[in-house]
């Protein structure tokens, strides 16, 4: 039983009906926190669109409606934003949360990776949001959640391009909020710590490691396996999406990372914090 004696079930029930009419976009929907926000709001109700690059990655299931999207090919989201307007018509939510990492010391990041980073990050996010406004115009009120990363405020070393990338995202979020005229799409800026999903299974080695690069590899995956489950994301999300006020930017993650870290910030000389994460990573 929950409040007023009701019990949960009902709630669920209710909570199902009322979010039904509303359709959501998520951006690599296959694994880790896109998956999860894709589950947790098919429980509550919610239509999903949810996208990767493979269609045997994603789910079968009433409701979830899979969509292809490579964010490194133009002609792939153009693809995409067809598909889903074809199908949806009109969205209320866009999540733009697919994205990979490159590892690589920033002296030698290979160019190429570069690019690629850059069109992941930055470039295919903005092209495909793009598309997306149409349908998210079709209503009242819209919501588009940009998973950025706090590594756009505090670079991760050996991930220059994947921290300028969410540094780049972060900022283009800034600017849809300052010019979004009437307030009809509210742009939010989500910014997680270490959260536990195959981020670090899917990341690419840009060359051979020397044995301090390696080391900082290692500090990196063990962060990443005692951080918290993507469960704190999902909340987040449905607090975004249900909640009436929202901060336009929000870090989430253990209490250090999205509590501590952003008040040292604004407190703490950049020289500072940099020796700290030089510590931290044992540079
Ligand atoms: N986990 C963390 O600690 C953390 C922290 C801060 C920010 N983030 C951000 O959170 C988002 C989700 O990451 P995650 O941790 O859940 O990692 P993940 O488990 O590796 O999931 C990444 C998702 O992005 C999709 N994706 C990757 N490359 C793509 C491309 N070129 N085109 C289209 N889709 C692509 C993947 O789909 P397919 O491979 O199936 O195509 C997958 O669904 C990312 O933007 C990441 O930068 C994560």
């Amino acid at each position: 039983m929950t409040n007023q004696g009701v019990p949960a079930r009902l709630l669920l029930n209710r909570m199902e009906i009322l979010n039904a009419s509303k359709k959501i976009v998520i951006t690599g929907a296959s694994s880790g926190l896109g998956k999860a926000m894709a589950e947790s709001l098919l429980e509550r109700g919610y239509e999903v669109w949810g996208t990767s690059r493979r269609l045997d990655r994603l789910p079968q299931r009433p409701r979830f409606h899979p969509v292809v999207l490579d964010l490194e090919s133009d002609c792939s989201i153009a693809e995409a934003a067809e598909q889903i307007e074809r199908e949806a018509g009109s969205i209320a939510i866009l999540i733009n949360n697919a994205g990979n990492g490159v590892f690589g010391a920033m002296e030698s990041f290979p160019i190429e990776a570069w690019d690629q980073q850059w069109r992941v990050l930055v470039r295919g996010p903005y092209f495909f949001l793009r598309q997306m406004l149409p349908l998210l115009r079709k209503n009242k009120s819209a919501t588009v959640i940009q998973v950025t990363s706090l590594a756009a405020r505090f670079p991760i070393p050996m991930m220059g391009p994947y921290s300028m990338g969410k540094a780049a995202l972060s900022t283009l979020t800034q600017s849809l909020q300052i010019e979004s005229e009437n307030g009809q799409i509210r742009f939010i800026d989500l910014q997680p710590g270490d959260i536990q999903s195959d981020f670090n299974q899917a990341m690419a080695i840009s060359e051979a490691l020397n044995q301090r690069e390696k080391s900082i590899l290692e500090k990196i995956e063990a962060d990443m396996r005692s951080a918290p489950d993507s469960k704190i994301v999902t909340e987040a999300v449905i607090q975004i999406i249900e909640g009436k006020d929202y901060p336009p930017r929000i870090a989430v993650g253990d209490l250090f990372q999205s509590k501590i870290a952003p008040i040292l910030l604004r407190l703490v000389p950049r020289s500072w914090l940099n020796w700290g994460i030089r510590k931290y990573y044992g540079i």
